[in-house]
């Protein structure tokens, strides 16, 4: 399968560029096969678009694996995003090229400013525009923003984010900001579309995979495609893997509510702002 390919959806950002809406997660890992036979499988499953970043430490690892994979570098989607310590404008001209070098690319197709951290972001945004702007990157964008860092940034961007890719699940489902990045024109993309853990246990969504005899995963992934959410599953298992790329089925109106009634407000990680004064990265 390739981009282009039509048995693989794709989404059109709001400056054109095609983007897969099933990516695959590159820090998945599973304890008896290496980086490499990861990926290989990802591959192999039909994945072409690759998220990292700069905090995951696997861009050398998979810029390796790129390299060495036979892919052309057309036939594939790569996203990386800049780490709270690299924010600034210098900084993050120079975090492209230790990204870029690391990856063994001359560009990217999204480059995302990870965390929201107030005073650097707009220096951030700037570098990230430029590097649009020089046809460096295809797209820009932010991960963990919500409506309140958007406002702040749009008070300077002169390109307005393509990518807002934020923590997304049936247990915190972020109706809300999804409503604000569609006004927006931003295209919500999921991490962590499965919630790791408890929402793969639900016991509606299990019922409603039971009767349309895919898995819980399957039925999560779909509901977030139906409502136009782009996701980067994990999975260190390769029979995993494909079953999240099997998604050619459609939840009706009413599973769909059903889904939507499932939000807790429960996160996986801290909220943006805890992780920005925290400065963990
Ligand atoms: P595994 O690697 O053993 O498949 P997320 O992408 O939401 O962070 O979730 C990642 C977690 O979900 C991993 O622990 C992964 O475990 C698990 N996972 C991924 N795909 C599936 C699936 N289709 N069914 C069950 N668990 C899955």
């Amino acid at each position: 399968m390739e981009i282009g390919d039509d048995t693989m959806e794709f989404v059109t950002l709001n400056n054109g560029v095609e983007m897969p809406m099933v990516g695959f997660g590159t820090d998945a890992a599973n304890d008896a096969l290496s980086y490499g036979e990861v990926m290989d499988a990802a591959v192999q499953a039909g994945y072409r678009l690759f998220d990292t970043a700069a905090m995951y430490g696997n861009q050398n690892e998979l810029g390796d694996f790129l390299a060495g994979s036979g892919l052309k570098r057309d036939d594939y989607f790569l996203t990386s995003k800049v780490a709270q310590k690299e924010q600034g404008y210098e900084n993050t001209l120079q975090a492209f090229k230790n990204t870029t070098a690391a990856l063994q690319t001359d560009h990217l197709d999204l480059y995302l400013v990870h965390w929201p951290k107030f005073d650097p972001f707009f220096e951030t945004w700037r570098a990230l525009e430029h590097l649009y702007k020089e046809g460096y990157v295809r797209a820009i964008g932010v991960s963990n923003f919500e409506a309140h860092h958007l406002d702040r940034l749009l008070t300077k961007a002169t390109v307005m984010p393509a990518v807002d890719q934020i923590e997304t699940h049936p247990y915190f489902n972020q109706h809300v900001l999804h409503g604000y990045l569609e006004e927006l024109g931003i295209q919500h993309q999921a991490w962590s579309p499965l919630g790791r853990g408890a929402v793969l246990q639900d016991p509606v969504l299990a019922g409603i995979a039971e009767r349309y005899g895919v898995s819980i995963a399957q039925v999560i992934l779909r509901w977030q495609i139906q409502h136009n959410v782009a996701v980067i599953p994990k999975s260190g298992n390769p029979a995993r893997m494909a079953q999240n790329l099997a998604l050619d089925f459609q939840l009706t109106t009413t599973d769909m509510a059903r889904i939507d009634a499932l939000q807790r407000g429960e996160r996986i990680m801290g909220a943006p702002d805890q992780n920005y004064t925290e400065d963990l990265w």
